[in-house]
């Protein structure tokens, strides 16, 4: 015995083993760290505050061509952010409700009418367009001169709008002079008897009416907000290079509700009326942006037309849009850390989803929230849980003790095994330290549709190719 082990052999054995425990143990906590990075973002409590400085400048024409600059309206680099106008963190909450009510409401709509018509799909008179908290703004010049205006975009609704002098009926207060289509000399009253007058039917779902020969659009929001006035072409112009003759939309005389101090909406639905459709000629259908999150100090942008995808950009094809103008998309399934949910494919395909520019948080079938929720809270289980923050967010952490926190990675995977992994501040949805929530909420009924809400959306480069069929992901777009 005494042999063996003092043998040149079991030394050299034992000195392998030794070092071949150190290589395996290095290795292990190698695999390790890679698994936390992987799966998990370790962030600063500080980073999910709202920036309170804005750190790009945000006059000045953009680097990209045909670019405008997108501002979180709360946000630092916003003019809108002080403004009592401007909803606070539970109200947008709530607004969100009743844009999600209308989506719901206008989507359930259509597929009864697609039912009963087959192919014949008419809106119904009072669709009820979705407005919610308009949270992100672009800023466009229109007339000749031009005149700046702030409008939210909306990739939920399709009709362009600003209020517009002499207010006949009555105009809110908004924060840019408002438009005065008499000092515009390119500006012109569509007549009744043109087509485009005609397809307001459908952009808007009412029936535009008629006034002195000048068409008289109307559109009315899920939350009673409501526009009406004449409706106008004029020159839209997206930057110096990029000029738009002969753009329709409405010239707002009479208008109240929940646009802050705005000057109206940017509508970037598939309808022929939206700006999407009017300028096919130019940009073929083509859009993409990038969403600052409410942390970030930086602006995003809105750029149209294709002038070259990031290749790390990834397409999913679009789903049906049922008869309306909203961006279905499908969801195959949804990771949380290292956990592949499980969750029946038929749950996201029953329902089906639309990405929403205009929604805040993302909504899912409720067996899929479920199963989301239940591992979030194992795997953040370290951490103390704080009251719901409503009736919308109902999983909420105190992390007013930490600096630092490791959550667990949140990934969607579409259509065309495309992964999408949702940033940090697209996971938990910030009111103050002590009260931080998963910022993702279930749907009351099995068969409302599905939304991906602009808070999961921050900070991804977002490409429609409508005409292409497909819309593409990007990380790190601003
Ligand atoms: C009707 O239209 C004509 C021609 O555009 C215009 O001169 C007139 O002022 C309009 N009348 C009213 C009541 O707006
Ligand atoms: C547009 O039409 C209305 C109604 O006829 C009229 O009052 C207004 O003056 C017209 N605007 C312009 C700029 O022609």
């Amino acid at each position: 015995m005494a042999s063996l082990i003092s043998s040149p052999l079991f030394k050299f054995l034992l000195i392998s083993f030794t070092f071949l425990s150190f290589f395996l143990n290095k290795s292990y906590a190698f695999e390790g760290r890679k698994a936390i990075e992987s799966h998990y973002h370790t962030v600063e409590i500080s980073s999910l505050l709202p920036a309170s400085v804005c750190s790009s400048s945000t006059e000045g024409p953009s680097k990209r061509p045909s670019t405008l600059k997108v501002f979180h309206r709360r946000g630092p680099c916003s003019k809108h952010s002080q403004d009592k106008a401007t909803p606070s963190l539970y109200e947008t909450l709530s607004q969100d409700q009743s844009r999600v009510d209308s989506i719901q409401f206008k989507i359930n709509q259509n597929v009864e009418i697609d039912k009963i018509n087959d192919k014949q799909v008419t809106l119904p008179a009072q669709s009820g367009q979705s407005l919610g908290s308009g949270n992100y703004i672009v800023s466009l010049g229109l007339g000749t001169p031009k005149k700046s205006l702030s409008l939210v975009f909306d990739t939920g609704s399709d009709l362009t709008w600003t209020q517009c002098q002499p207010c006949a009926g009555s105009c809110y207060t908004q924060k840019d002079p408002i438009f005065n289509p008499t000092e515009s000399t390119s500006y012109s009253n569509v007549s009744c008897s043109s087509t485009q007058c005609s397809q307001l039917s459908s952009t808007t779902g009412n029936d535009p009416r008629c006034f002195n020969q000048t068409c008289v659009y109307t559109l009315q929001y899920g939350d009673q907000s409501f526009t009406v006035g004449f409706f106008s072409k004029d020159t839209l112009t997206i930057s110096p290079s990029d000029v738009v003759p002969n753009f329709y939309s409405g010239c707002g005389q009479n208008n109240k509700g929940l646009f802050g101090n705005t000057a109206g909406i940017l509508g970037l639905g598939q309808d022929t009326l939206s700006i999407v459709s009017q300028t096919v000629q130019k940009y073929g259908k083509y859009f993409s942006y990038c969403l600052p999150s409410l942390s970030s100090s930086s602006t995003g942008h809105l750029t149209f037309g294709n002038s070259g995808v990031s290749s790390n950009v990834k397409f999913t094809p679009f789903a049906s849009s049922k008869g309306t103008s909203f961006y279905f998309i499908n969801i195959l399934g949804i990771s949380v850390g290292a956990t592949q949910l499980a969750i029946s494919p038929s749950v996201f395909k029953t329902t089906g989803t639309i990405i929403d520019s205009g929604t805040v948080i993302t909504r899912l079938p409720p067996a899929a929230y479920s199963a989301l929720r239940t591992e979030f809270k194992k795997q953040m289980s370290k951490y103390p849980s704080a009251p719901p923050a409503n009736s919308l967010l109902d999983t909420c952490y105190d992390l007013s003790k930490y600096t630092t926190i490791t959550i667990p990675k949140i990934g969607f995977t579409f259509d065309g095994n495309v992964k999408v992994d949702i940033v940090a501040s697209g996971i938990l949805y910030t009111f103050d330290p002590s009260q931080v929530c998963l910022a993702f909420a279930g749907n009351s009924d099995a068969s409302d549709v599905g939304i991906l809400g602009n808070v999961q959306q921050a900070t991804l480069e977002v490409v429609y190719d409508v005409a292409g069929g497909k819309l593409g992901f990007g990380p790190g777009g601003c």
